[in-house]
């Protein structure tokens, strides 16, 4: 992995820990067509890979965590090329979302339009106390086409999903931590020293048990309670046998710390 090289984006692959860096500082990391490329086959390397437990994704530079879909290429596209696009976008939400790790959005700056569709398609979003939120697509004469619309509602409620939708607003890190939309808001010095804190938590507990509640919380928002329920009995279920379960278990009665190996 390391020796993959990006054009848009930077891979920092340090197992068990990733970090996916966007890397267009100078137009505010927008999302054109090859930085949506090059995530998806980095996202599909290091599922591939079998190393990474937690992957951070953020953006370089101060300004911004990205600034939307690159709108001087996405000015051009004809009607079937925008729908080629936004399935481009679904399906590298797609990946974040069933990646067999978690991934933290690390939002800076400017997370807006595509950018803001993309942190929420990570597992949940730690900003610094200078970011910005919003779906500014009806500026543009368009809606959100990355899965804004339905990962924004899930996320914050439909109310709150329609009027920021509606007016394109912008709103800054406290309101989204009122929201819903982020997990926490830190200094901005501090927030990438936290959110390596927290992933270096989750990277040490059973990669296994991760992945699976990764999974059902996923899965189960779109299923009647009583299916989510099946599935999380299953899930549960099957994490017996497997070495992590033994050791996490072991390890407990034994009075030790646990190790891990995700078998
Ligand atoms: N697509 C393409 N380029 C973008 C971009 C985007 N979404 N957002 C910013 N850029 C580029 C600017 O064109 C500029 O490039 P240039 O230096 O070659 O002219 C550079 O990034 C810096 O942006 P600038 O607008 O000068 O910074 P700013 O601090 O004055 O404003 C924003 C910051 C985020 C308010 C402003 O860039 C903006 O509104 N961006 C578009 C947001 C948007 O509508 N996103 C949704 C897209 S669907």
């Amino acid at each position: 992995m390391s020796t993959y090289t990006f054009e848009t984006i930077r891979v920092e692959a340090e197992s068990p820990i990733a970090i996916v860096i966007l890397n267009r500082p100078d137009k505010l990391n927008a999302l054109n067509r090859m930085l949506i490329s090059e995530l998806t086959a980095a996202f599909s390397l290091l599922v591939e890979g079998g190393q990474t437990r937690v992957a951070i994704l953020k953006g370089s530079g101060e300004k911004a965590f990205a600034a939307g879909a690159d709108i001087a290429e996405m000015g051009q596209l004809s009607s079937v090329e925008a729908r080629r696009f936004s399935e481009e976008g679904h399906h590298l939400g797609a990946i974040l979302e069933s990646a067999p790790f978690p991934v933290i959005a690390e939002v800076q700056g400017f997370a807006l339009g595509g950018g803001c569709e993309l942190a929420l398609a990570c597992d949940f979003i730690h900003a610094g106390v200078r970011a910005k939120f919003g779906q500014p697509e009806v500026n543009l004469g368009v809606i959100p086409g990355f899965g804004g619309t339905q990962r924004l509602a899930r996320r914050v409620g439909i109310g709150l999903a329609r009027e920021l939708c509606f007016t394109g607003k912008i709103i800054d890190a406290s309101e989204a931590l009122r929201i819903g939309l982020v997990n926490a808001v830190h200094a901005q010095e501090d927030l990438s020293a936290k959110v390596m804190e927290l992933a270096a938590l989750i990277a040490a507990k059973g990669p296994l048990a991760v992945a699976a509640a990764k999974r059902v919380l996923l899965r189960g928002e779109d299923m009647a309670l009583s299916a989510a329920n099946a599935l999380e009995i299953e899930a549960f279920g099957g994490l017996f046998g497997s070495g992590d379960q033994r050791e996490g278990m072991a390890a407990f009665l034994a009075k030790r710390a646990a190790t891990f190996t995700g078998t």
